[in-house]
Parts: C-alpha cells; structure tokens; sequence
C-alpha cells in the first residue's frame, strides 16, 4: 500500500506541469487523489491552500483526516464527541457550539484560530484551573471533531471576552470556598478566578449552572438550597458519601453561593 502510494505520488510529482494551468484548480489534486468530490473541494473540508503545488504551503492550516470527520453528516465518531462534551460537562466552564458559561475562553473563538492538533493539546495537557480527564488520543480527537462542528459557521469574535483568571499562588485565599472546601475541591469561580487545589472531590465549577451534572439524588439540578442540605449532612442526600459534613452559618453559606454563581447573561 505505502509503496504503491508512493509510487503513484512519484509519478504525479514527476509528471510535467502544463503551462498556464487554471488557476482556480484544486493543486491539492497534483498529490492526491480526490475523494468525497461531491461534498465539495478539498479545503471545504480540509482548509489548506489550494493555489501552491508545493506541500508546504498548501498544508497551511491543513485539517488532517482524522479530524476532518465532523465535516460528514452523521459520523459515529462526531456523535462520540458531541456525547463526550456532555459527559464531562465541559459547558460548565467553556462555551461550545453556542451554549455554556464563560468561565474559561470560547472553545468556538478557540476552534476558528487553533490547529485541532493544538486543541488536543490543551485537552490532554490542561492548565491548572481545567480538570484533567485523562483523555486518549481516540476520544480526544473525537472531542476536536465535536468542537469544530460546534465552531462551523460561527464568527470568532461574537463573544464577550472572559475574565482574566488570578493564578491560584497570588490569591489570598481568605474567601470561605478556599477555607472550607478549596483543600478537596477546585473552583472556576467568575468573581475569584481559580479557587482551591484539591483534587480529591470533584471540579465544583458552575456548580449552580444548568451545565452542571444533574448528580444531586442522582438527577438533579444543585441549587443553593440543595447545597446547604448536602452541607449539613452529605449522607442524608447519598448513603455511600464519602464528603463529611461542613458546618457552615447563615452568612457563610450566603458567601459561598455567590462565589459558586455564575451570572446568567455569562450562560
Ligand atoms: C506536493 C504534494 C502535495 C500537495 C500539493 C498537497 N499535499 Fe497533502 N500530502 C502530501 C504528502 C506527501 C502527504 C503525506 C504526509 C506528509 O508528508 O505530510 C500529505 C498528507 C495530506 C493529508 C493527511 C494528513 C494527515 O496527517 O492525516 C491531508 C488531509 C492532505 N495531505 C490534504 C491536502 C490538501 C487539502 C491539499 C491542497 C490544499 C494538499 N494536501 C496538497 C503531499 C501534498
Ligand atoms: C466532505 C469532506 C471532505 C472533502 C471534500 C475532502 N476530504 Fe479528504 N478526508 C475527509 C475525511 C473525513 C477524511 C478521514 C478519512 C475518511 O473518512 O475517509 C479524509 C482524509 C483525507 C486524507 C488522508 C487519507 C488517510 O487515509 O489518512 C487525505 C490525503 C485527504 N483526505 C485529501 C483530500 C483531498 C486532496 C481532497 C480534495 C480532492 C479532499 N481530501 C476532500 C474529508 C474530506
Ligand atoms: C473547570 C473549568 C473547565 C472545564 C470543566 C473544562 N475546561 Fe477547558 N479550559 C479551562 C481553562 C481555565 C482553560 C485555559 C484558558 C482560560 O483560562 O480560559 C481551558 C482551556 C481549554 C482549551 C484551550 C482553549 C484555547 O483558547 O486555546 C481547550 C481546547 C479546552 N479547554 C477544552 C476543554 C474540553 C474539551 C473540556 C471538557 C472535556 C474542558 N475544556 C473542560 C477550564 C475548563
Ligand atoms: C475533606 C474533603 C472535602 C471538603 C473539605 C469538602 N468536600 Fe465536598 N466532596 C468531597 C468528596 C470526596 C466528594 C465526592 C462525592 C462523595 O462524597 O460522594 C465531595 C462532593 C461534593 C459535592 C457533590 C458534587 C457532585 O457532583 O457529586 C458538592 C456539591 C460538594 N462536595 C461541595 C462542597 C463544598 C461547597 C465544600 C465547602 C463548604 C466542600 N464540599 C468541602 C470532599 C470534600
């Protein structure tokens, strides 16, 4: 196959270029054979630069295959992304095809100026404040697809932009999630920027968002009140919890809903 490949690649390299080729032609074609020519031209799907014979300038931007799929209706591997995004609600901070909150950048500015092998990157090696969640190369790339089909036909710069985030050393961390919950739990918060640093419970960003996992009782939306019944008592709400009760007053737990709240115009 890979022999055969090249020689095919061989003989086309070496066949001579006619003078005054059409300019408006697909040079793509020069090195590869077209495929799915009915859905369109190779940089509909692939972007790249269409006008240069030569490899380097006419994979500029180049989409590879592999995450080119998101541009075929009904693909398995897209439909694996887009159920990936909801699975690890990553609406909670990000916005993506349009919805989710603005804690952390637009993954649909993100998908307009990044190569996909970038956003894979950020993916498999998040910052401090994004969760890790240990995603392969399979599922990753099935994620990127999800995110540029989110991103399609949307301008890049019709976002507000985000807050700046304060890196977690240079807060002060004298605000009650940071005292309280910050030693088990992490937080994108819209008014502190990134609060906690412990990984032993899980990522409580968004929280109080309609993007969070419906995981109270099993199925259902947090609220504030629902909070402070878990807090008295994580046991009385699911047997097996492993969090202990945190006793908080009436004012601190005023003060950790509004640092848990998103404002609505940022969903
Ligand atoms: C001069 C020959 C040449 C031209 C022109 C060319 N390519 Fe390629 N292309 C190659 C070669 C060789 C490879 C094999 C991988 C590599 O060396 O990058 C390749 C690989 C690819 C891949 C697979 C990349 C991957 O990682 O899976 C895609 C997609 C692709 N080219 C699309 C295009 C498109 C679209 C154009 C036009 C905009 C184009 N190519 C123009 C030679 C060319
Ligand atoms: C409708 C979208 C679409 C169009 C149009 C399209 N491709 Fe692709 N291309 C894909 C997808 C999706 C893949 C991934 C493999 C697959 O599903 O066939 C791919 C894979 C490739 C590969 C890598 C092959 C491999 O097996 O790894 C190359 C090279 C390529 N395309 C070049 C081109 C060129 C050149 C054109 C223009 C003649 C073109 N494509 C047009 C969607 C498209
Ligand atoms: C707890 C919040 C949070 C969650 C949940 C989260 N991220 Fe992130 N993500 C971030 C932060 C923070 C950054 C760094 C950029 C910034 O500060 O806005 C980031 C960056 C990224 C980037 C790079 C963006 C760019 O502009 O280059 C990608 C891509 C990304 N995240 C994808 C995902 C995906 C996919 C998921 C779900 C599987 C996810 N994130 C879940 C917080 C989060
Ligand atoms: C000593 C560690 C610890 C502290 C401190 C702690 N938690 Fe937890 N929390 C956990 C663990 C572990 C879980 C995992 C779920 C379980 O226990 O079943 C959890 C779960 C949760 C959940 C459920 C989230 C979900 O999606 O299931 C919420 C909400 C929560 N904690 C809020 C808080 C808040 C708010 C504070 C601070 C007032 C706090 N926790 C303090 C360890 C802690």
């Amino acid at each position: 196959m890979g022999a055969w490949c090249l020689t095919a690649l061989l003989l086309v390299l070496l066949a001579p270029v006619p003078a005054g080729a059409d300019p408006g032609r697909q040079l793509c074609l020069t090195c590869h054979p077209a495929h799915y020519a009915r859905l369109g031209g190779c940089t509909v799907c692939h972007r790249g630069n269409p006008a240069s014979e030569r490899k380097n300038i006419a994979h500029q931007r180049l989409i590879a295959g592999r995450y080119a799929r998101f541009t075929l209706k009904d693909d398995r591997q897209l439909r694996q992304g887009i159920r990936l995004l909801e699975q690890y609600a990553c609406r909670r901070c990000h916005v993506t095809a349009g919805r989710g909150n603005r804690l952390a950048a637009s993954l649909d500015r993100a998908a307009a100026r990044k190569t996909p092998e970038q956003l894979a990157l950020s993916i498999q090696r998040p910052v401090a404040a994004m969760p890790d969640f240990g995603l392969d190369d399979e599922r990753t790339t099935q994620i990127v697809n999800a995110l540029l089909a989110g991103a399609q036909g949307r301008t890049a710069d019709d976002d507000t932009p985000v807050a700046v985030h304060f890196n977690i050393a240079a807060h002060t961390g004298r605000d009650i999630f940071s005292q309280q919950c910050g030693a088990c739990h992490r937080l994108l918060s819209q008014r502190s920027g990134a609060l906690g640093r412990g990984n032993i419970g899980p990522n409580l960003s968004g929280l109080l968002s309609v993007y969070y996992p419906r995981t109270f009782r099993g199925s259902e939306a947090w609220t504030s009140r629902k909070l402070g019944v878990w807090l008295k008592n994580p046991r009385a709400v699911r047997p097996w919890a492993l969090m202990r009760p945190v006793t908080l007053t009436d004012n601190e737990l005023v003060e950790l809903v509004s640092i848990l709240q998103v404002a609505a115009d940022l969903q």
